[in-house]
């Protein structure tokens, strides 16, 4: 299995940057997941690992060796990285068993029969389908082909796999049972993983970390609980679990490295939690305003917000809904910020109450969120 090292990979198309000096390393036996909106690079990026496309610069090296790197003219082609991928469409050829489908790739590299046998019986078994050898994908059901699909990519003992939204075609059930498959793979195997969504809760239910990324670059990489509780912009604040992200207006220092922060002109704070960088940057700039600091963010999580009569934040109720056990309230602050809150009893909309906040974390805008 492998460690993978990408560095300050750029490719254009045209003029356009579809990935922007993005540089990333994925440890022996990681499970990565690349996370962001349609369009921001991540099939680039997996393409350019597994050879389809040539980079323009930077360089990519597979357990220390260079497969990409155009400066020194080092450019070695797909088959020869040995790397399995799994794309969306499951591309089984229709007239052939289930077996056959497995172990079509040996066959091509004209593996001896006893041996093609052994590893279609091991690759079949890790996707728990040794009891569907002889179907024809006609057969199956999305999840089964998927898990064809998967085999298929293992018997050739890759030494790492690539998987582009290979749950986009499931529905919702059958998304959760795959993860589950697609986990247990990992934890028999212990192989690299780099799986593709653009779908926040099966990166965060999966992942050892996750890389977000935006129009062509990592904004964030790092376990789904500090994307999720400490986001470092606006954008992977938002992209990464529900909440609210709301303008600062002012920050002092309090209690236990947290910090004090005003989002309106009436209300008395929130306490937060702040890196001690921007809080000494934030501070400082109240005494030299000359100082350049970009604009702070308040990223609220639903978990940590409360209706409570005794709340700093006055708010009025913009939309009830019933979710099974609890209601989400959307609660408006000021004239255009809208927090979710979840709440045990329904509330009319219109109706003022008043939020109260354990907790929160405070971000430094940055120019291209
Ligand atoms: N062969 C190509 N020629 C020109 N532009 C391309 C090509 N491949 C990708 N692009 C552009 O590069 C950008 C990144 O595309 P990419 O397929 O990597 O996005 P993605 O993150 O995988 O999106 P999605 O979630 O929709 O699959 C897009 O704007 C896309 O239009
Ligand atoms: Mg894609």
């Amino acid at each position: 299995m492998a460690d993978i090292n990408l560095t300050g990979i750029t490719k254009k198309f045209g003029d356009y940057r579809a990935l922007d000096d993005v540089s990333l390393t994925i440890g022996n036996g990681e499970f990565v997941a690349l996370l962001g909106p349609s369009g921001c690079g991540k099939t680039t990026l997996l393409r350019l690992l597994a050879g389809f496309e040539t980079p323009d610069s930077g360089a990519i090296m597979l357990d220390g060796h260079a497969v990409a790197d155009p400066a020194r003219g080092i450019m070695i082609a797909p088959e020869d990285r040995n790397l399995g991928i799994v794309f969306q469409s499951y591309a089984l050829w229709p007239h052939m068993s289930v077996a056959r489908n497995v172990g079509y790739p040996l066959e091509v590299r004209r593996l001896p029969r006893a041996e093609r046998d052994r590893r279609i019986r091991e690759a079949l078994s890790i996707v728990s389908l040794e009891a569907y050898a002889d179907r024809s994908p006609a057969e199956l059901s999305g999840g089964q082909r998927q898990r064809v699909a998967l085999a298929r990519c293992l018997v050739m003992e890759p030494r790492a796999v690539l998987l582009d939204e290979p749950l986009a075609n499931l529905d919702v059930h059958l998304r959760e049972t795959m993860q589950q498959a697609f986990l247990e793979f990992h934890r028999r195997t212990g192989a690299t993983m780099i799986y593709v969504t653009h779908d926040q809760s099966e990166a965060m239910a999966m992942a050892d970390r996750i890389a977000v990324m935006d129009k062509g670059r990592i904004r964030q990489m790092a376990s789904p609980e500090t994307l999720y509780r400490e986001p470092v912009d606006h954008m992977v604040a938002g992209f990464v679990g529900a909440g609210a992200v709301l303008p600062v207006a002012g920050v002092a220092p309090g209690d236990g490295g947290r910090c004090l922060v005003r989002i309106g002109d009436d209300d008395t704070g929130v306490q937060a939690r702040i890196c001690a960088r921007t809080l000494s940057r934030a501070t400082a700039n109240l005494n030299h305003p000359d100082e350049r600091i970009g604009d702070l963010g308040l990223c609220l999580r639903p978990e940590d917000v409360r209706v409570d009569d005794g709340g700093s934040l006055a708010g009025v109720v913009d939309d009830c809904v019933y979710l099974g056990g609890r209601f989400r309230l959307l609660v408006r602050i000021g004239v255009d910020h809208i927090i979710p809150v979840y709440a045990g009893q329904r509330a009319r909309i219109g109706e003022a109450l008043r939020l109260a906040v354990s907790d929160g974390w405070v971000f430094e805008r940055t120019e291209a969120a």
